[in-house]
């Protein structure tokens, strides 16, 4: 995960600035760099690795100034080498940026800036936002304007600060969506801090003010000033961050859960970053090296996990069956211990969890073990169990998740496991090097359908007031879609405690359709996806019979604006990546369900996050 931290005060930047990076290094990164502004001059430092490859350097050439920004970057545009890391400057070394998130249409930047003769130091999508604003600056615009310019032409979720030798004494920093957050430490004397996560600067300040998407800040000795993208001036809310770091973390929101659901964007991109190379198209996991004859030896893959986890493995099944061609079994943890399964050496397990500590799901890896499967995991808590006995292991890179409800660790085990269904389509030769390009490509734009959804949280919010004394539904799906009807109603009914059963639609002429009457609602999910026309024949059948019907639809659907009682919109996606942003909206609708009726949102009755017992 990208890190930022930026200074401005009285006291020498680079210690504060490399001690904030070493405060998110739990986060990962692929290398790091730090910038500070002295006499008029901007220096860098940058390199590929840990962070202590940057310090080393930084003693053996020494950096001074009381300014400075700093990073640690997981790679997306660009591979980690000291080049691509970041700060980023302009080639007379005025400006420099650093940056968390993707610039959707980075590419059509970086073409239309080479045209008009800039010459590109790096393979990154941030440098485009030096050229930038350096154009700007160079029209005679002030730094605060030039950024804004800059600014409104950048594409996707991105969190960015920036550092001039021409106006020395501020930063600009701005967050432009949810891939990343940016949080502005208000010192003492003089001293202001910049970052992206709590932990780079509790040590210095708690009175802080958060960033929305959508604002910029310019932030001097004195103080912050914010505004909106469009210059209109926003009051400055300070918050002091309590000592209790947990409960610090929980930042602007109520509840952990919607803040995990908010953190989707980011932790989707960092997902993403590290793995893609989206001009090649290469993809790789660090954790889980893969050689082409290692997946062509592959005769099946058994995937187990519990709950929420297990949701991601029905979709990794149409993923990794339709893309490489290999056989998947999914099974729930519980029974594949006691399965008996039939399971050899040419076989992978691929366990899925958030915890890597759930009892049923170890035992599920050890029967694999034992009967000679090659063991896969993806895993969110580093060091957890399912990822030291695995062979291979694929880590989340969600972050700590507090909600006992399952958000952001369900929607990145997806993106993983497209990723990983696509390599082994092409290492497998089932996929060519044009069409795995084409199909990494899409990723990219994946935190920002995210955010799209989010952006309509209180349409849903309305939705979820009008529903919420409702005591039965049905969630419907198919296909790739059908783990989305059964994780929005898990989601549902974990939190809200209401009735809610997720079905295959195909499945309810066989018996459950006779429950369907007026006071069940049915909430269907229904993007543009092979099932689209399947769906919509339940839908009818469901109104027919008087349910209520809340659907999940794609922009432009008028046949669903006809049909449908309440529609959540979605952007158009490929029908790959379709469950990552479907299920979006039903986060949202169950947690606004259960924070109106007032329930233990983060911690509901009877659960627990991770189930360590049988
Ligand atoms: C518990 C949690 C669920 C989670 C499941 C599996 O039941 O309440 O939210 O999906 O465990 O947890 P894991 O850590 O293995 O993903």
């Amino acid at each position: 995960m990208c890190g930022i931290v930026g200074y401005i005060g009285h006291r020498p930047a680079v210690p504060i600035l490399l001690n904030g990076l070493k405060r998110l290094e739990y986060r990962g990164y692929d290398s790091a760099g730090v910038a500070v502004l002295r006499n008029g001059q901007i220096e860098v430092r940058r390199k590929a690795g840990k962070l202590r490859v940057l310090i080393e350097e930084v003693a053996r050439n020494p950096l001074e100034g009381m300014v400075g920004i700093a990073h640690t970057r997981w790679a997306t545009h660009g591979e980690p080498i000291d080049r691509n890391a970041h700060p980023h400057v302009n080639p007379h070394r005025t400006l420099a940026v650093v940056h968390n998130g993707i610039v959707e249409n980075f590419l059509a930047l970086r073409e239309e800036l080479e045209s008009e003769g800039v010459t590109f130091a790096s393979d990154t999508d941030t440098e485009v936002i030096v050229h930038l604003i350096d154009r700007h600056m160079q029209a005679g615009r002030s730094l605060v304007e030039a950024a804004r310019e800059a600014l409104r032409m950048l594409k996707g979720s991105n969190a960015i600060v920036v550092l001039s030798a021409q106006e020395p004494d501020k930063l600009i920093t701005a967050r432009l969506g949810n891939a990343g957050g940016i949080v502005i430490g208000h010192g003492e004397d003089g001293e202001m801090f910049v970052a992206s996560d709590l932990p780079a600067i509790l040590e210095h300040t708690r009175r802080v003010t958060f960033l929305e998407p959508g604002q910029m800040a310019v932030v001097t000795r004195e103080g912050a000033q914010v505004f909106t993208l469009e210059g209109e001036p926003v009051a400055v809310e300070i918050t002091t961050v309590p000592w209790d770091i947990t409960a610090a973390e929980k930042g602007p929101y109520k509840h952990f859960m919607l803040k995990e659901i908010f953190e989707q964007p980011r932790a989707l991109m960092d997902t993403i970053a590290g793995r893609v190379d989206f001009r090649t198209g290469e993809i790789a996991f660090s954790t889980l090296p893969l050689t082409s004859e290692q997946a062509r030896s592959i005769s099946k893959i058994h995937m187990t996990a519990c709950g929420t986890a297990y949701h991601t493995t029905l979709v990794g099944k149409v993923l990794v069956e339709r893309l490489a061609r290999i056989p998947v079994e999914t099974m729930i943890a519980s029974e594949f211990r006691y399965a008996d399964p039939i399971v050899d050496e040419s076989m992978v397990v691929l366990a899925v969890s958030q915890s890597g500590e759930t009892a049923d799901t170890l035992a599920a890896m050890h029967e694999g073990k034992q009967k000679g499967a090659t063991l896969w995991s993806i895993v969110n808590v580093i060091g957890s169990q399912a990822m030291r006995i695995a062979d291979g292991y694929i880590s989340m890179q969600v972050g700590p998740e507090i909600s006992v409800a399952s958000t952001k660790a369900y929607t990145a085990p997806l993106v993983d496991l497209y990723m990983l269904a696509v390599q082994l389509g092409f290492l497998r030769g089932r996929i060519t090097p044009e069409e795995r390009l084409e199909l990494v490509e899409h990723l990219q734009y994946v935190p920002g359908w995210v955010e799209q959804v989010l952006s309509r949280a209180e349409a849903i919010h309305q939705v979820a007031f009008k529903y919420r004394h409702m005591r039965h539904c049905f969630y419907l799906g198919r296909g790739i879609n059908m783990a989305t009807a059964y994780e929005g109603a898990l989601k549902l009914k974990e939190i809200s405690y209401i009735h809610a059963e997720g079905y295959p639609a195909g499945e309810m002429k066989h018996g459950p359709i006779a429950l369907l009457d007026e006071d069940m609602p049915v909430i269907a999910v229904i993007p543009q996806d092979p099932w689209y026309e399947k769906m919509l024949s339940q839908v009818e059948q469901a109104k027919s019979r008087g349910a209520p019907v809340i659907a999940v639809a794609t922009e432009g659907d008028e046949r669903i604006a006809d049909l449908a009682d309440e529609v959540f919109w979605i952007p158009k996606v490929p029908w790959m990546l379709s469950p990552v942003v479907a299920i979006v909206p039903l986060q949202l609708f169950a947690y606004y369900i259960a924070a109106e009726l007032g329930l233990d949102v983060d911690q509901p009755r009877n659960l627990a996050k991770s189930v360590t017992v049988e």
